[in-house]
């Protein structure tokens, strides 16, 4: 049984976060799964989320398709000149939106959704999918998040794939 504290705003949340994360994951190589638990560990340890998870790259189809995540269903495909989510992908850099009406282009899965923060996985300099965190509230995500969220995924994803 997991026990999970949100330690938001504390110095030691990101440090903990990591730990909690690596020790999620440590033994398990299945993809599906790791990244189902990341999604619900960040989802209750990060406080006013009411979207958080991924959407992973479809070589194929050569679009972003939804993978694990906590919040009400969303779109499946997203193309990679769509939304902030395909932004991400293509620039293969952490966007933070403070506000989404003011981001053109902005796909709108949960009208609850105010402000979005969306993270690249990148393996060996491929972008393999994004970690896609959404907030009821505007402003939500600051600096430090985007900072800290992309130095995290970075690093889980050298051991997730
Ligand atoms: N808002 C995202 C789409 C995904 S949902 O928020 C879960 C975007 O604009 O790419």
């Amino acid at each position: 049984m997991w026990h999970i504290h949100s330690k938001y705003g504390e110095p030691d949340f990101y440090p903990s976060l990591e730990k909690e994360i690596l020790s999620l994951i440590d033994g398990e190589k299945n993809l599906i799964a790791n990244l189902a638990n990341i999604s619900s560990w960040i989802y209750h340890a990060f406080p006013d989320l009411n979207w958080s998870g991924f959407y992973l790259w479809n070589e194929e189809d050569k679009e972003l398709v939804l993978g694990p995540f906590q919040g009400k269903p969303a779109c499946i495909r997203i193309k990679p000149d769509r939304g902030v989510c395909g932004a991400a992908y293509s620039k293969a850099l952490t966007i933070r939106v403070d506000d989404v009406h003011a981001f053109p282009g902005h796909i709108a899965c949960d009208s609850a959704s105010m402000s979005e923060l969306v993270v690249p996985l990148i393996k060996n300099g491929k972008v393999m999918g994004v970690l896609d965190l959404d907030s009821p509230r505007a402003n939500r995500f600051t600096e430090k998040d985007q900072h800290e969220f992309t130095k995290l995924m970075n690093k889980i994803s050298d051991l997730i794939y």
